[in-house]
């Protein structure tokens, strides 16, 4: 598992214990990141206790559990609670992952939840990810042409449509970008291992004609270039995918061009 430090912004404090759910015979704790803008106090963590038979079974289910029943002032993002939306990516138990897709029963102990590390904190569990959409922007993620458009559509061999796989499933939740240290320490620069990942997923297919001038967009010491291989974006996925090997593919489709 990999190990996170606290959210950079603050000195943390140990915050309110909420009292135990009447009638509950049995409990699971909760400690939550609280943070709110409003009241110009350090950042805490409260306690909470679900009460396990009144609750569905994943972290998500928990934190709404805390929002309807105890503490409706908590706040988190959330949309699809099925592992496709991407918004309720936060630290757990020290790794990054998605609450909904993530067992209460995987943890022992009381979950620990934070918001996804190295990130302004807007409130709460909810990170300001106005940097990482900017980013995504500048890889101008859609199919570019200069062919004319066919009639009905922009056909593609099966062979060519199995190149996708391993990246048309990123849900862009941030979880890999917010492991790693290079995007820690140059996150206004270096593109992250999410971003690359859906560069390469424009540069390898094979109706996009774009490839010459994106190639030329990611050539850079900062942009590209600062990812080494820790690999924490590849074991945090929690789609199973491999950002580092996307990065390397790019860097060896750089190197190609130049022979
Ligand atoms: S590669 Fe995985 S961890 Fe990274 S944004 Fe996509 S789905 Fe999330
Ligand atoms: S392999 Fe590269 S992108 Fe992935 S965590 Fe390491 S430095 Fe970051
Ligand atoms: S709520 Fe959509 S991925 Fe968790």
């Amino acid at each position: 598992m990999v190990e996170f430090t606290l959210p950079k912004n603050s000195r943390i404090t140990e915050g309110k214990t909420w009292p135990k759910p009447e009638g509950a015979s049995k409990l699971h704790e909760f400690r939550v990141y609280r943070w709110s803008p409003d009241e110009g106090k350090n950042p805490s963590i409260d306690t909470y206790y679900i009460d396990v038979d009144d609750c569905g079974p994943m972290v998500l289910d928990g934190l709404l559990y805390i929002k309807n029943k105890i503490d409706p002032t908590l706040t988190l993002r959330r949309s699809c609670r099925e592992g496709v939306c991407g918004s309720c990516a936060m630290n757990i138990d020290g790794a990054n992952t998605l609450a909904c897709t993530k067992g209460m029963d995987e943890i022992d102990g009381p979950v620990k939840i934070y918001p996804l590390p190295h990130l302004p904190v807007v409130k709460d569990l909810v990170p300001d990810l106005n940097n990482f959409y900017a980013q995504h922007g500048s890889i101008e993620p859609w199919l570019q042409t200069v062919s004319p458009a066919p009639e009905k559509e922009w056909l593609q061999s099966h062979e060519d449509r199995v190149k996708l796989d391993g990246l048309y499933e990123c849900i862009l939740c941030a979880c890999c970008s917010t492991s790693c240290p290079s995007y820690w320490w140059n996150g206004d620069r270096y593109l992250g291992p999410a971003v690359l990942l859906q560069a390469y997923r424009w540069l390898i297919d094979s109706r996009d004609e774009a490839t010459g001038e994106r190639l030329d967009q990611l050539e850079d010491p900062f942009r590209l270039y600062r990812c080494h291989t820790i690999m924490n974006c590849a074991q945090t996925c929690p789609k199973g995918l491999n950002p580092a090997k996307a990065i390397a593919e790019i860097k060896k489709m750089l190197v190609e061009r130049r022979v």
